[in-house]
Order: C-alpha cells, then structure tokens, then sequence
C-alpha cells in the first residue's frame, strides 16, 4: 500500500470559500429544461407548477447556491419577451446551436424563477449580447427586479407576479468569441461596457454584472477586460468596477478535445490524461488570477469559471446535439480535483458553474421520461463536499504522497483541501492512483480533535456509473477512521474521493 501525508493548519485561514463555487448551470440544450427539470402542468409525473419533483428534491440536497440560465450559446438568441404571457401565445423559434429543434418557449422567465425559488438558489441570468440589444437587456433586468410602475414592473405584473424578483448575477453574453458574437477582445469589451451601463440597481436589487471571457488559459480575454475595468478616462476603476466579474470557461477531456471520447469505455491511459487535464485548472486559475492582480490588487472584480466539467462524446443513440452524456467515477474525481482548486484560489474565484445540471455534460442527474432518475457520481461529490459552502479554507498541503508518471508528465496520486466552519474541519481527499489503496495522514495542527467521521465514494472500476436498472452502483459509504492525538488516519481505495469531518476544540 502506498502512504501519503497532508499537513493541515486549521489556524492559519486563507479566504472564505463563496457557495457560488457550487453554483450550477442550466440551459436549453437537449433535455436539460425539458424532460429535466420542465415536464409542464399537465405531466403524469409529480410536479410543482410543471417542473419535476423529484429534480428539486435531490437538488435540494445539494444546497445549490445559485442557477445560470438560459445559456451557454443558447442565451445569444434567446429574446426574453417570448418567454413571458400565456404559454400559448409564446411564439417559437429554432435553437440552432443544440440540435436545431424548435423551442416553444414554454419555460421562460416565471418558470425559471419559479425553479429558483424551489431550490433555493439564486438566479444567475445569462442576457443575449450577441443578437439581442441594449434595450432589450435594460428591460429584462427591469422586468424582473423593479418594483414600482414602471413599464416593465407593470408588464411582470400583467404576467401575474406582483413582487419584484431579486437577481444577485447578470451575463453580458456568453462565449463572445465564439456562438456568442465571433468577436475579438477588445471589441467585445467595449460592448461589455456598454451592456453594463444600461444594466442598472433596480430598489433593492444590486445585480453583479459578469463579462464573459476566454476558454482555458486564454489570457487575451482576461486582460482586455481588465483593462476595460481600469482603463484611464473612462469614469470606472477597480475601486468601482463596470462589471464585477469576468468569467471563463474550462473543458474536461482525455486528449483528443471536447465530444470525441466515449464517457464509459477508455482506457486507464485515457483516465490518467483526463486527470492531467482537470488538475490543469489550477494553472489555468492562477494565470487569469495574475493578471487580474496586476489590474486590480484589491480583488473587487471576481474571476468566475461559469462553465466547468467533461465533454464526452454524447450517448449512442441519442441526439448528437443534445450532449447527453453518463458519468463514472473518473467525472466524479475530475469534480473532486476542480474544487480543491477553487478552494485553493477562493480569494478571486468566486463563482463557478458545473456544466450542467439535468441530462446535458458532467450533470449530476441523468432523468427518464418514464420517471426514472440517478444521480451520478459528481451529483456524489457535489452532496459530499457541499460543508465547504461559505467555510474558511485553510493551509493544507500534502507534504508526501506517490507520483504517478503520465507519459513523461508528473501527476501527484493525492489532491486535498480543508476548510473550518462552525468549529468543524472538513477535508476532501482526491485518490488519482488507478490501481493502488493509498493510507492517508492528516496531520491536524491548530486544534485540539474531538471527533471524526469519513465517506468516500468509490468502485470497483474506473468507468463503473449508475444506470436507472442499477442506480446505487457508485455511491457514498462511511470510511473507517482512526485518531492518533493530532493525526486523523484513512485508508483510500484506488480511484477514490473521500470527505474527513473532524470536530475541533481550538481553545
Ligand atoms: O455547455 C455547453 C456549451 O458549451 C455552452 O452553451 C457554451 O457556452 C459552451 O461552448
């Protein structure tokens, strides 16, 4: 058996690890809204208002911290206005991006918060900057967020909601190098800024306005933006940003790129390169961080990765277009290994959004028509992990552990991160290693242990997954413990994520 060893000082605190790191992502594509979480009024399965029950019920036990919606490339052709008013005078229009199905615009804006509410998250709207225009982004913003007689206060009121919403986070675009506009650094963030005038505080209602970046390690996004935020004579500072946020997106595959492998048969070469992929992000993080730093060393603007995860080549006999995907106890570590770098950089990371929720990419649940529903492995690490919601991450670091050699390239076996909250420690421990248990140190400094409890999550296989037939395949379980004065003792199966709860006296 292998060893490995993590030094945790639960005194020495790093920053406060937003909830909108475990923030989700949810857009018209394939059967995310409909057949995920829309099944409409008149549906034979349990609903609330037409969205699926038992979605919202495990969804709740996620603790999800905030929704994106409607897209992705999706949110640059959606037109708000006909996603409002009686479902049957909403006019249609073809999703050209996902499939090129017609989308009726039965779920729009009340449906959408109306999801909102029920899961108790809070809503990160995506408007259109690529085929929209200023005037239509100002008036969805005031649709939903102003509560005195205005047009659009009074329109949301014809619509049947007297009461304004509250929207914390607002897209200016998606991907505007891409589906969201095909344009170029600089002219994109000159449209940012322009957007973001027009994105106004309504009442009580102060909105987060999130520019929409690069893919990866792009940094010419990052940098053009920033130098939109501080740029000389232009009545805005970093000290009063104009938008708050620059987001950027980060993929997960083995080798070949984004949909061209399968997500249930690879090798364990594919794995090991997938996790050299998903560690990257951590590298990719910390170069969009020092640019930021050199813009704005106070951190106001807030780096927020608003898509994350795998892209695998999607179902045989499924829709191409519909990216519908499985999910095994690789994604689950690939989840396990982006949040130890999101906690790592939760100064300037403050929001993240796995791709996506219901039935589309990395989801954390795979729905039925017939009433079926699993919950994947990530949907796993995301329930198991949720304590790191608003904790304070703290110094860990694993001071010994095997490497293992990926095609000449170095992969550490372990990845770890810690944070304290309500007098508790809680650590996640990542086992890469395909083959081999590994026996886990936690060398827990700062504090006085006076009490454990350990899950993990692991399987017999790498590319093991839970099917409607066979839902509990990979699963939870409680993992045996042993304390030794300030040394917390585990021992972690091959291609494992495991969770260590310590209670604390730090008196
Ligand atoms: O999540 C699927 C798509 O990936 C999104 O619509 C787009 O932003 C990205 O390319």
């Amino acid at each position: 058996m292998d060893h490995a060893r993590v030094a945790i000082s639960t005194d020495v605190e790093r920053a406060r690890i937003s909830r909108h790191l475990y923030g989700h992502f949810a857009e018209h594509l394939g059967r995310c809204i409909y057949g995920g979480f829309w099944v409409g009024e008149d549906s034979d399965l349990p609903h609330i208002d037409g969205i699926r029950a038992d979605v919202v019920e495990a969804l709740r036990r996620l603790e999800v911290p905030n929704l994106r919606w409607p897209g992705g490339c999706f949110a640059d052709e959606y037109h708000w206005r006909d996603g409002i008013g009686p479902r049957e005078d909403r006019p249609a229009m073809v999703n050209s991006h996902w499939g090129d199905v017609v989308e009726d615009n039965s779920f729009g804006t009340h449906e959408f918060m109306r999801l909102c509410e029920l899961l108790g998250a809070a809503p990160y709207v995506n408007g259109n900057l690529g085929s929209g225009t200023v005037r239509e982004m100002s008036e969805w913003l005031e649709y939903l967020t102003r509560a005195d007689d205005s047009p659009m206060a009074r329109l949301r009121r014809d619509n049947g909601r007297d009461e304004p919403w509250l929207v914390p986070f607002w897209g200016l675009g998606n991907e505007a190098w891409g589906c969201g506009g095909s344009m170029r650094p600089q002219a994109y963030a000159d449209e940012a800024r322009r957007y973001a005038t027009f994105c106004k505080d309504h009442g009580g209602n102060t909105v987060s306005r999130i520019a929409a970046g690069g893919a990866d390690d792009d940094l010419s996004w990052t940098r053009a933006l920033m130098e939109a935020v501080a740029c000389v004579n232009c009545q805005t500072s970093p000290d009063s940003p104009i938008f708050q946020g620059v987001s950027f997106h980060y993929y997960t595959y083995a080798s070949q790129g984004i949909n061209t492998e399968s997500a249930t048969e690879f090798s364990t070469t594919d794995y090991l390169r997938t996790m050299l992929r998903a560690t990257g992000i951590e590298r990719a993080i910390r170069a969009h961080v020092a640019v930021m730093d050199s813009y704005d060393p106070d951190g106001k603007v807030a780096l927020v990765c608003d898509e994350w995860g795998t892209w695998w080549q999607p179902e045989p006999g499924t829709n191409p277009g519909f990216l519908h995907q499985q999910n095994t106890m690789r994604d689950a570590l690939v989840a396990g290994v982006h949040f130890d770098a999101f906690h790592a950089h939760a100064r300037r990371l403050r929001m993240a959004n796995i791709a996506q929720t219901v039935n589309v990419l990395q989801a954390m649940l795979l729905t039925g028509d017939d009433g079926a529903l699993v919950l994947t492995p990530t949907y796993h690490v995301f329930e198991m992990s949720k304590g790191h919601q608003d904790a304070t991450s703290v110094e860990s670091a694993v001071t010994a552990a095997p490497v293992i050699d990926v095609e000449g390239t170095p992969l550490g076996a372990l990845s770890a991160s810690a944070s304290v909250k309500d007098g508790a420690l809680l650590v996640s421990l990542s086992h890469l290693d395909p083959d081999d248990s590994l026996d886990v140190v936690l060398d827990v400094r700062g504090a006085t242990i006076t009490g454990t409890t350990a899950r993990v999550l692991a399987s017999g296989s790498l590319t093991a997954h839970n099917t409607a037939a066979e839902p509990h395949v990979v699963a939870p379980r409680e993992l045996d413990v042993n304390v030794d004065g300030a040394l917390v003792r585990v021992t972690m199966p091959p291609h494992s994520f495991a969770t260590v709860h310590v209670t604390l006296d730090r008196d």
